[in-house]
């Protein structure tokens, strides 16, 4: 949507400072990647697409915010990283099927684009999801509930993954729901 796009890109105009270091989750479970195609949905300035180029990947990232992926490709050939960038509406974008190892989504949710981010997992894919739930209304009674998940955690749309890791709340945040899963079918 574009005014979601004017949103963001008003937001990453401004400086703000998100981390660019990869997620804590990515850092635990290090020893689950290896090498392969990435894709990092709604990637920000990056941080998960830049840790998985520098172990290895090839990574696209997407996202919808042009001011986010220019910073993004500043902080590349800062660090001499290569990663296919793409300004996208996740919405409304149907992601490469059967193409990815490994498939990241840090903050953005959208029921709409499940089935899509399963598709796009090859066999063995592993999807890293990490992001706010319900909770959060608590602290942002604003906030959008279709951009939460909903009671139940975030594996219940992944239903044929093999679960790695199902943490309707994490340990730091009550209000964040983390997933990993690794896609065993054939
Ligand atoms: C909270 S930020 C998270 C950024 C990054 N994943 C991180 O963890 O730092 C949410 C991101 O989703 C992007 N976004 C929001 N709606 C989107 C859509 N419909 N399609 C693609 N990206 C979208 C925003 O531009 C923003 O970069």
């Amino acid at each position: 949507m574009k005014s979601d796009r004017e949103k963001w890109d008003r937001r990453y105009s401004d400086e703000i400072s998100d981390s660019l270091s990869p997620d804590p989750l990515l850092l635990e479970f290090r020893e689950l990647f290896s090498s392969g195609r990435a894709l990092d949905l709604a990637c920000g300035l990056g941080s998960a697409s830049m840790f998985l180029a520098g172990i290895g990947y090839w990574v696209d990232a997407f996202d919808t915010s042009e001011v986010a992926l220019r910073k993004l490709m500043n902080q590349l050939v800062r660090k001499n990283l290569s990663i296919g960038v793409a300004v996208v509406d996740l919405d409304y974008y149907p992601l490469q099927r059967n193409t990815y190892d490994v498939v990241t989504v840090f903050y953005f949710f959208s029921q709409r684009i499940v089935a899509s981010i399963r598709a796009a997992l090859k066999p063995k894919g592993i999807l890293v999801y990490s992001t706010f739930n319900y909770l959060h209304l608590s602290d942002r009674p604003d906030f959008c509930r279709d951009y939460l998940v909903p009671p139940g955690g975030i594996g219940r749309f992944f239903p044929d993954l093999h679960v790695v890791a199902d943490r309707e709340s994490s340990e730091e945040n009550p209000a964040i729901s983390q997933f990993i899963g690794i896609n065993l079918a054939i």
